[in-house]
């Protein structure tokens, strides 16, 4: 029963990997059911800082399972660098279970990712170039390669010969890319699998059986609402199934929708996004750099975890907010970077949206539209406090407190957790998610 899934509520990087590293010691499973190495998800406790981008945020407590479960896309190589380097860092990796059902990313995934970007234009999407959604596309037309594939070598070399003939024909012909090598891809792959082997079981059956004890059982959601394919801002999103939001972690998993206890979505305190794609309290002057900048001094500057790319910054869209947390039935949020806001005049939450001269509180399905769209802002004032200290809500200016109770009648959802800092205990823990906890 007490299944709980943590999602990000906007365009991913919200914190999720924070969020879950703090709730992890509760739980006894902590599983990522979704996206690929796309994610990249920090970290930062007495073991130092970590990015990680398929092992989950839980693997820091080795009494705990830590499952990649069927709905991930895996590049085995970026598994094998991950592991790795934990090892390198004294992190305890045997309690790492992979799904054998998962699909693999294989080497034309990522050509394939370059090559339709570039043929995009102007009209690319920004993606992360990790050949995840490529991946994904194959899951679902059918033609990929699962993690019990790879380990099975005489079928992994029919598969492979049969896949590679018509990849190469799409790379060559279609994008006037050059061929991959068959013998190589066998050869990585093999030593690949050989190495990971000692990871794969079933994770769906761990799953369900924690799940029938009644375990409580940590479900750590990547990318972003609004990355997702049916419900975000297309086709400016990631082609993964399961899909980002929380009903995807039921499928990612092999659970049914009644052992999921409670939604938790992230937020952060304003709005952030990699890539193209409409963001309408995007601001692209001073006070956007500001808000990019806030982190420098400890790290938490904001630049891809995955790209090192910059991340667009804005302030925080209520109406964004409001969808996200209808669309994820979400019942508790996690507020991160509330420190980033420390030293500004002002700050705002848009409210709604002007698009053709209409008011309107609904994201719109067009593109077009969403593009067009000029926020109407309530205006908050700011505070220059430092409130990375804090830990309960008293600590906090009253600015701030009267900030995040506009979020919660916003979003019609209460705010249980608030992140001051990137470090574990920098919190304001208000309610504990596991009701055994509480
Ligand atoms: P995820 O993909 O949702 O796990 O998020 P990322 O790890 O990609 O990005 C979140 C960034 O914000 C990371 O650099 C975190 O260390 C940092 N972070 C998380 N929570 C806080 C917070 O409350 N304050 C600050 N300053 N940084 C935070
Ligand atoms: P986490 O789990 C932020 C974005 C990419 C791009 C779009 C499509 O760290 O929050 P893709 O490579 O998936 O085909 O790119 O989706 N994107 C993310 N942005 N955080 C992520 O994951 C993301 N995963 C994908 O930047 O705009
Ligand atoms: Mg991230």
């Amino acid at each position: 029963m007490p299944a709980v899934v943590i999602i990000g509520a906007q365009w991913g990087d919200e914190g999720k990997g924070r969020v879950v590293d703090y709730h992890a010691k509760n739980c006894s499973i902590i599983a990522r059911y979704s996206a690929g190495t796309n994610a990249g998800h920090t970290i930062v406790n007495d073991q130092g800082k970590f990015s990680l981008h398929l092992i989950p945020a839980g693997i820091f407590y080795s009494d705990k399972k830590c499952l990649i479960t069927h709905g991930v896309v895996i590049d085995p190589d970026e598994l094998i660098i991950e592991i790795n380097m934990l090892k390198d860092r004294s992190v305890d990796v045997s309690n790492l279970i992979i799904s054998n059902r998962a699909h693999v990313i294989m080497p034309w995934h990522k050509v394939i990712d370059e090559l339709e970007e570039l043929k995009r234009g102007k009209n690319a999407i920004g993606t992360t170039k990790t050949g995840t959604s490529p991946a994904f596309i194959d899951k679902v037309s059918r033609n990929g390669i699962r993690i019990a594939d790879l380990l099975d070598k005489t079928i992994f070399e029919k598969k492979l010969k049969l896949l590679l003939e018509d990849k190469n024909n799409l790379i060559t012909k279609y994008y006037g890319g050059k061929p991959l090598e068959y013998t190589k891809i066998l050869n990585d792959y093999n030593k690949a699998a050989d190495q990971i082997r000692p990871f794969v079981g079933d994770t769906m059956a761990i799953v369900q059986k924690a799940d029938d004890n009644g375990e409580a059982i940590l479900l750590e959601g990547a990318q972003g609402s609004l990355l997702d394919i049916d419900s975000g801002t297309y086709p400016y999103v990631t082609s993964a199934v399961p899909s980002s939001i929380a009903a995807g972690a039921c499928i990612g998993v092999g659970i049914g929708p009644k052992s999921i206890q409670k939604v938790v979505g992230v937020f952060k305190a304003y709005q952030t996004r990699v890539g193209e794609g409409p963001m309408p309290t995007e601001l692209k002057d001073a006070i956007g750099d500001k808000l990019r900048n806030q982190g420098i001094e400890d790290g938490t500057a904001e630049y891809g975890t995955t790209t090192g790319r910059p991340r667009r910054c804005g302030w925080f869209d209520g109406v964004l907010a409001k969808y996200t947390a209808r669309l994820n039935g979400m019942e508790s949020i996690a507020l991160t970077r509330l420190d980033t806001l420390s030293g500004f005049k002002e700050i705002k939450i848009c409210t709604s949206y002007n698009i053709n001269g209409f008011k309107t509180k609904v994201p719109p399905a067009s593109l077009e539209e969403l593009n067009s769209a000029v926020p109407n802002y309530e205006v908050f004032q700011g505070w220059d406090e430092d409130v990375s200290n804090a830990r309960k809500l008293s600590d906090l200016p009253k600015q701030a407190r009267t900030f995040i109770n506009r979020i919660e009648a916003i979003t019609s959802v209460p705010i249980d957790m608030i992140s001051v800092g990137p470090k574990r205990e920098q919190a304001i823990i208000l309610k504990q998610i596991f009701e055994e906890n509480e």
